[in-house]
């Protein structure tokens, strides 16, 4: 739903929105890799509350403070976010009555800081690039600076706090295994933080231990590893390892580029499909490479952590492609042919 419409809500309606958390639908499409269509399901992430994966980190965030006796009257709520956790706490903090300050940076799209704005949430920008040319580092720095200055300062701390991955555990892993009738070879997630690969890899270990966990990240983040570089993705990657990934929780991770991620989500958009955002892009781009050295994988999840609505401005703009010097192509889809949302003998 749209911030602007949110923010005029009345409690009882906001309290309505709040319990459409998860449960978000699965949707068949087709990627034709070498010919063939190959069925894979996009898990939209978007039909949260507002509009994304970090809805349910947002909740779980809040949900773990107020247990621990950490928020009360006066708190304020502080957190380090390039957008879409900013918008989910924005709402979690509307509807329980804390002040929320998001700290964000250049990088964060206009769309997320109207969303935020519109929310009520004070905005705080770093413009300084850290030592591994993210803002993650600076974004850290602030708050520490703003946590050391009065204790009504609250860091939820997305990148360290246990309730992050517990959510996915509890919420995002079972959902898909329930949808799919527990028969899921292969499920592929963006990481920043690494709380949804984490919690949803801990889940399936359990639950289906052999389906393959697949966690993908940009060209330049150094989620998995080095070297740092620039990039455009935004929502997914990092200037440094997540503390919630340790080897055990998935199988393999792969790197994309801007451009792949890019021509993923128009492509799918041009197929008359749903407008992802950069991240959902990227996962699609690695599960096609994926299908293409795998032809016997059939039961495929790739989880879309935001719609394509963010992104007006960047990945479904031109002239910003233009500006940025990227020339998305056809031959960025890899091995994809097309996408299909309908097989031609379907009706
Ligand atoms: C669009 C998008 N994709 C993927 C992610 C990665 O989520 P996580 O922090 O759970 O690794 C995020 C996190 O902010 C995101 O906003």
């Amino acid at each position: 739903m749209e911030a602007t419409a949110i923010a005029d809500l009345a409690p009882v309606e906001l309290n309505k929105l709040a319990q459409r958390l998860g449960n978000t639908p699965l949707e068949p499409i087709y990627l034709v890799i070498d010919g063939i269509p190959r069925k894979i399901h996009l898990k939209l992430e978007s039909e949260n509350p507002t509009g994304s994966v970090k809805d349910r980190t947002g909740y779980g965030l809040i949900q773990a403070m107020e247990t621990r006796g950490l928020l009360g009257k006066g708190s304020i709520v502080i957190e380090s976010t390039s957008g879409n956790l900013g918008v989910a706490l924005s709402f979690y903090c509307k509807l329980k009555g804390y002040s929320f300050i998001a700290v964000v940076d250049p990088k964060t799209t206009q769309e997320n800081l109207a969303k935020m704005q519109a929310l009520g949430a004070k905005i705080e920008m770093v413009d300084q690039p850290d030592e591994n040319g993210g803002y993650l580092l600076t974004r850290l720095a602030h708050i520490q600076e703003l946590c050391d200055s009065s204790a009504a300062y609250v860091w939820t701390n997305q990148y360290g706090n246990p309730a992050n991955p517990h959510i996915h555990y509890l919420t995002t892993g079972p959902e898909i295994y329930r949808q799919m009738h527990g028969k899921i070879d292969a499920l592929f997630m963006a990481v920043s933080t690494g709380g949804t690969l984490a919690g949803v890899g801990r889940f399936f270990r359990e639950a289906s231990p052999a389906t393959t966990i697949v966690g993908v990240d940009a060209y330049g983040s150094i989620v998995f590893g080095g070297p740092a570089a620039p990039r455009k993705l935004t929502g997914i990657g990092s200037s440094r390892a997540s503390s919630f990934l340790t080897p055990d929780l998935y199988d393999t991770h792969m790197l994309v580029r801007d451009e792949e991620a890019f021509a993923f989500c128009r492509t799918l958009w041009q197929s008359g499909g749903n407008k992802v955002g950069g991240s959902s892009g990227a996962v699609l781009a690695a599960c096609a490479k994926y299908l293409q050295a795998h032809p016997e994988v059939q039961d495929v999840v790739c989880v879309c952590a935001d719609g394509g609505e963010n992104y007006a401005n960047s990945i479904f703009n031109d002239a910003w492609l233009q500006q940025q010097g990227l020339n998305v192509s056809q031959e960025h889809l890899g091995p994809v042919q097309d996408i299909l949302y309908k097989l031609p003998f379907m009706r």
